[in-house]
C-alpha cells in the first residue's frame, strides 16, 4: 500500500461513490461538479491512484464547515481520519480567530480530541428535503 496525501480536490465520480461507499447520503453529481471546486480546502489520501479517504472545509472564511469526512471502509481503523483531519485543522489556523467553524458529526469520538464540542448555548439544526 502507498499512501499519499495531497490538497487536492477529488474526481466528481470518485467524490460521490466514496460517500454512498462509506454510507454518506448520495450526492448529487452536477452538484457536485460545481461545488467541490467551491471548496476552501481539500484533503485526498490515494492509494496509488485509488481515492481512499478525504475531507473538505467550505464555507466563505467568516463561517466554514467540515465536511465530507470519509475512508474507504476497507481500510478504516487504520488511523487515516486523524490524517485527514489534522490537515483540515492546520488549515483551519491559518484563519481568522473570529472565524466560526461547525460540522455535523455522525460519531463525536472523531472531532472531540481536534477541540469541537457540543455547543452549550446553541442548537444546530438541519432541513431535511427527503
Ligand atoms: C468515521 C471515519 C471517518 C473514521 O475513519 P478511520 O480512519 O477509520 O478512523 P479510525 O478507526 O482509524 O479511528 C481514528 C481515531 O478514532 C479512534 N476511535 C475509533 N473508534 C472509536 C470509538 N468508537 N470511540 C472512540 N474513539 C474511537 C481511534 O482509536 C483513532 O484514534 P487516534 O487517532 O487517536 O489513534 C470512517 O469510519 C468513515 O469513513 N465512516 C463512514 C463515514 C462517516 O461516518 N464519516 C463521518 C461523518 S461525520
Amino acid at each position: 500500500m502507498e499512501l499519499t496525501v495531497a490538497n487536492t480536490l477529488p474526481a466528481v465520480d470518485e467524490y460521490c461513490d466514496l460517500r454512498v461507499a462509506t454510507g454518506l447520503s448520495a450526492m448529487d453529481r452536477e452538484a457536485a461538479l460545481a461545488a467541490l471546486p467551491r471548496s476552501l480546502h481539500a484533503v485526498t489520501i490515494r492509494d496509488g491512484e485509488r481515492l481512499v479517504a478525504m475531507g473538505r472545509v467550505v464555507g466563505d472564511g467568516l463561517h466554514v464547515q467540515v465536511v465530507d469526512i470519509a475512508v474507504a471502509p476497507d481500510l478504516q481503523g487504520n488511523g487515516l481520519s486523524r490524517t485527514v483531519m489534522e490537515d483540515i485543522m492546520a488549515f483551519i489556523d491559518t484563519l481568522p480567530r473570529s472565524t466560526i467553524v461547525n460540522l455535523f458529526a455522525d460519531i463525536d469520538w472523531l472531532y472531540q480530541k481536534f477541540g469541537f464540542v457540543v455547543p452549550d448555548h446553541t442548537t444546530g439544526m438541519s432541513l431535511r428535503r427527503g
